[in-house]
């Protein structure tokens, strides 16, 4: 039997292998192997996932947890060297552009393994962004490319990449969404007034500065004394506002909770006024729920988001942020459309698409 292994490490991971890992359990006999890094580890950034998901446990936990880029990316290869030393498989599919993403995908492509890369194409052309660069070099070695919108085609083409590599077969994150919104909790259920702002931080170009971050923090302050903002955060940032000593806003309408699961947070998402944050993923689903997005950052890897959804870029400008908080609350709110192939099925095309290329 063909073995096919899929490697997962970061909170964003998880909404992504789980509809492929559906997908091919209904299309292929292939034995499926779920590896997961240990990149994130504590309990609400990981395990809660694979709960809420009804994802199986990982066949293989590598356990490399945190460190500088260098050291999580050696560690990964290390322990995913040995792995697919042992189990030999026929294919990797590596998710999104993650540490765990490069560093499993550099080890095939030494190995001369197949990999197909879920997400791929997708370009900031902003190369001070660690992900930017691990989403330029695993698309040059893989050999399957998954695009979720026809920007990446465009991007991957650019680059020299063979077109009979790539695969437009639209957002898997959006698979996750559509299946799990009827399991999403009730949003009542977390006693929130009827308007509120859902707030997500954590791109080190936002949360590693001090300035910035006191700018982000003090900017919260004043849309709370208007709006409610219920703010789930993720550790870097919280150890960043404990690095720094910055206070956050003590006051009823400024929520601070925990990092959330799948379930929770999409509950949150669906019914919230606005989302403010500088998270991939929340710009895509955002869009597809035509929530208005205000995203902290100077550009973004998923245009679409901007061209047809419901995103707007407002960088680092927390003036413009408190401005169009503001209309939103007047009811002037961007308009946006759900990109194509954004439907639910995007798992099944890439299980079709490795149906032919194994076989
Ligand atoms: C990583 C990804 C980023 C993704 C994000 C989603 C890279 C380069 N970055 O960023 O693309 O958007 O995940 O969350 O792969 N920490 C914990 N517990 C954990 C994990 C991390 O406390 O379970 C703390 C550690 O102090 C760690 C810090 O958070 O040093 C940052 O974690 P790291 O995985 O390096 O990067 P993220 O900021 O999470």
């Amino acid at each position: 039997m063909m073995k096919l292994v899929h490697v997962v490490g970061a909170r964003p991971n998880f909404m992504k292998v789980t509809p492929v890992w559906r997908a091919i359990s209904k299309r292929l006999s292939t034995r499926q192997i779920l590896v997961h890094t240990g990149q994130h580890y504590d309990v609400n950034m990981s395990e809660v996932f694979f709960t809420d998901l009804g994802l199986p446990e990982p066949d293989h936990y590598l356990d490399v947890g945190s460190g500088s880029h260098a050291e999580q990316t050696a560690s990964i290869m290390t322990g995913f060297h040995g792995v697919v030393s042992r189990v030999k498989p026929d294919l990797v599919l590596v998710y999104g552009d993650v540490n765990s993403t490069v560093a499993a995908a550099l080890v095939c492509a030494k190995l001369l393994i197949p990999v197909g890369h879920v997400e791929a194409g997708l370009r900031s052309l902003d190369r001070t962004m660690p992900e930017e660069i691990n989403r330029l070099l695993t698309d040059q070695i893989s050999d399957l490319l998954f695009t979720p919108s026809s920007d990446g085609n465009e991007n991957l083409i650019r680059e020299g990449v063979n077109p009979a590599k790539i695969h437009l077969v639209g957002n898997v994150m959006i698979d996750t969404l559509v299946q799990l919104l009827p399991k999403a909790k009730d949003p009542g259920s977390f006693g929130l007034p009827e308007k509120y702002a859902l707030v997500t931080l954590h791109r080190p170009s936002n949360v590693d500065d001090l300035t910035m971050l006191r700018r982000i923090v003090e900017m919260l302050a004043q849309i709370s004394e208007r709006l409610k903002v219920v703010f789930p955060i993720h550790p870097r940032t919280r150890q960043r506002i404990a690095d720094f000593d910055l206070r956050l806003p003590g006051s009823e309408s400024f929520q601070l909770r925990e990092p959330m699961g799948y379930l929770g947070f999409i509950s949150l998402l669906q019914s919230s006024t606005v989302a403010i944050t500088d998270s991939g993923g929340i710009q895509e689903e955002t869009t597809f729920l035509g929530v208005p997005c205000l995203t902290l950052r100077e550009n973004t890897e998923r245009p679409v988001t901007v061209t047809d959804g419901t995103n707007q870029l407002v960088g680092k400008d927390m003036n413009l942020l408190c401005r169009k908080v503001d209309q939103i609350l007047e009811g002037d709110q961007k308009e946006g459309k759900i990109p194509p192939l954004w439907d639910g099925h995007s798992a099944e095309r890439i299980a079709n698409v490795l149906h032919d290329f194994l076989n």
